[in-house]
């Protein structure tokens, strides 16, 4: 007898996985059993990635190798540059990413073996080399000159010096470094699933994480972080949030970054992080404002539909404050959620089996053919 899944999988256990626990009811998140929160606040995002790849912490020593392989894979070779030239300027950004990501396999020898020692080697290149390609593209996009990666320099601050040709301040590194930690993974969220989807038919992991760009970049998934910072540019200031959450609700709209699949009766455990360091990085440049209106949004979504914000709704604000432009919100969340759709893949293709279930089907049934010549059906296609 089929069981039917409720619409959209919901709560159903697909598979198994040591990678990423959340408890949507305590509001916790579990890196290979390490707290989130511990990681955002004490580690850098490089130290997560080997967490989440590994299963244990790094030493120093290893964590310094870890961080130097990383850095010296960030810069592109010359095809992909010359790829990132003809596609900037056309695309969306995530279009872009989506499309370099499926010609990065062109580096690197043509070989199908998906063992745990060629997917690492896979999953450093894509990690490395995803914030600079997002940073190419945006600074072709603005005519500006791109900029080298500085091997000097950890993962995040090197991400945002690639993308605004400066460095932040330490504050505006290390809020960086945590958003990323923070959105690095999230368990079986749709793109996760994606990934996981492909790889289990053994298809590659460059093939796995171009499924997971796609995915990632809805608006009820990654893409809620840059709706919602437009709709924080719409409302501007804070006598127009009430209306404009009604008017919102009223039209029965979805308001972007709010509501979750999993946290229904708590808070993303994400956002309290994300609220304190956008607090600190407005603090530091001296303008709360893009603080003080996402909390009064949120309060006002809270008591007129009792929704909680999710990670989306906060690193918004966050990394407008660091100076991202807002079309690149998306691609920020890929380049740190890639570490996550990587160790998932290597998971996978570990441990594999085709993930294939079934639909119920509620089509019509028994049609007889018909020869063409004695159908006079209405004319559908024009
Ligand atoms: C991410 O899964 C993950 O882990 C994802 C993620 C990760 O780290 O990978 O956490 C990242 O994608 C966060 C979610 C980002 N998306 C958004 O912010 C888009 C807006 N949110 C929604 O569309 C919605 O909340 C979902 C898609 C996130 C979850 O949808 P569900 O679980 O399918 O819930 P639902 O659509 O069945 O809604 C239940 C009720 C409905 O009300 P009723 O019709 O029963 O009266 O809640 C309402 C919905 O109308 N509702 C919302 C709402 N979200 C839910 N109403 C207004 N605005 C919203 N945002």
């Amino acid at each position: 007898m089929l069981s039917l899944a409720k619409e959209g999988l919901e709560g159903l256990v697909v598979t198994s996985s040591e990678i990423c626990a959340i408890d949507g009811e305590q509001g916790r998140i579990l890196y290979r059993g390490v707290d989130v929160g511990s990681l955002a606040k004490q580690a850098i995002y490089e130290e997560t990635v080997y967490l989440l790849w590994y299963d244990e912490l790094p030493s120093r020593g290893q964590l310094d190798a870890f961080t130097a392989r990383l850095a010296a894979e960030r810069d592109l070779d010359t095809r992909m540059s010359t790829l990132l030239t003809s596609l900037s300027g056309s695309l969306e950004p995530m279009e872009v990413l989506r499309t370099a990501v499926s010609a990065l396999p062109g580096c690197e020898s043509r070989s199908k073996d998906n063992g745990w020692e060629a997917n690492l080697s896979r999953a450093l290149h894509l990690t490395a080399k995803i914030p600079t390609i997002v940073a190419h593209c945006h600074r072709d996009t603005q005519g500006e000159d791109r900029i080298r990666p500085d091997a000097r320099l950890n993962h995040a601050a090197s991400f945002l010096y690639l993308l605004r040709g400066e460095r932040g301040t330490a504050l505006q590194e290390r809020a960086l470094d945590m958003a990323m930690t923070l959105m690095a993974d999230h368990e079986l969220n749709a793109s996760t699933f994606a990934a996981r989807v492909t790889a289990s038919t053994l298809s590659d992991m460059y093939a796995a994480v171009t499924s997971a760009i796609g995915t990632l970049n809805g608006p009820l998934h990654g893409a809620a972080n840059q709706r919602a910072m437009e709709m924080l540019l719409e409302i501007g200031d804070i006598e127009h949030v009430e209306p404009h959450v009604e008017n919102a609700l009223a039209s029965g709209k979805r308001i972007m970054g709010f509501g979750h699949r999993v946290y229904k009766t708590t808070a993303d455990p994400r956002v309290a992080y994300l609220q304190e360091v956008l607090y600190e990085v407005c603090l530091e440049l001296g303008d709360l404002h893009f603080y003080h209106l996402p909390m009064a949004v949120a309060a006002t979504v809270k008591r007129k539909k009792g929704l909680y914000p999710n990670v989306d709704f906060f690193a918004a604000p966050l990394l407008y404050m660091l100076g991202i432009p807002v079309e690149l919100f998306p691609a920020v969340f890929a380049a740190s959620r890639v570490a996550g759709w990587t160790a998932h893949v290597m998971e996978q293709h570990n441990n594999n089996r085709l993930l294939r279930p079934l639909a119920q089907y509620v089509g019509v049934v028994d049609r007889s053919y018909v020869p063409l010549d004695k159908r006079n059906g209405r004319v559908v296609f024009h």
